[in-house]
């Protein structure tokens, strides 16, 4: 019986991960799973109190009371959200708490999950990574252009600086660091539309399915 497949998707902020990792879970019929939203699920959770995302006892606690209600909530979103996710996402304690939902999640149906540490830490063993990134300016570019299209009125600098400062503390912290898996294919989206990314990232995993 062969082990269902897990895609991993990588990469910082507003990089295009969702929106590819998406695409290629319904091409190829496997669930998809935004691992982004546990950590702002827990970092919602800490904010509602009034609480420091940073304290990691509170953090650890709100980590291992999250509920699939707290995935659905609507308010996950935006600069307050962003920045205490990857608070949160610093603690070991928050990391070790969510690893096994994620591991069984791929494990039970396979999926394509993206994330920061997927290849790296939660499916080690995947046998097709994608770290997917572009240019700080075209992401900044992209995720105001989100905002915009939410109504949300964003400025693009304050946009540039905050997925920078998430993106170095992401990449910096000891615990499961923002970085390519040895075997990843990094895929720079940076001049790329959504569609030429999807058309590139379907050509990849066609070849490294053939070849496993
Ligand atoms: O998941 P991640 O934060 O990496 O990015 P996303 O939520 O998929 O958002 C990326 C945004 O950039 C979406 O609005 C896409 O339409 C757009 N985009 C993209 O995904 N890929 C490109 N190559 C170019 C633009
Ligand atoms: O959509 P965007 O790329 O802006 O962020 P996200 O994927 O929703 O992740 C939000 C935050 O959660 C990141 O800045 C990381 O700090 C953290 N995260 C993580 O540490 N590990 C993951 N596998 C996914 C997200």
């Amino acid at each position: 019986n062969a082990r269902p497949l897990v895609i991993a998707v990588d990469g910082p902020a507003a990089a295009g991960k969702g929106t590819l990792a998406r695409r290629l879970a319904a091409a190829l019929d496997l669930p998809y799973l935004d691992t982004g939203l546990l950590y702002r699920a827990v970092g919602r959770r800490v904010l509602d109190r009034g609480l420091d995302p940073r304290d990691v006892v509170v953090a650890e606690a709100e980590a291992r009371a999250m509920t699939a209600e707290d995935l659905a909530r609507t308010d996950l979103r935006g600069p307050a959200a962003d920045m205490a996710a990857s608070a949160v996402a610093a603690i070991p304690a928050v990391r070790a708490a969510l690893l096994d939902w994620q591991r069984e999640f791929g494990r039970r149906h396979g999926a394509v999950m993206d994330g920061r540490d997927i290849g790296t830490v939660v499916f080690p063993d995947a046998p097709i990574k994608l770290f997917v990134t572009a240019g700080a300016k075209e992401r900044a570019r992209r995720r105001w252009a989100e905002l915009q299209a939410r109504g949300v009125a964003a400025d693009l600098d304050q946009v540039e600086a905050e997925l920078r400062a998430r993106d170095a503390q992401d990449a910096g912290r000891s615990v499961a660091p923002m970085k390519p898996a040895e075997d990843a294919t990094v895929l720079d989206t940076t001049a790329l539309d959504a569609e030429a990314a999807y058309a590139a990232a379907l050509r990849l995993v066609r070849a490294r399915m053939a070849t496993a």
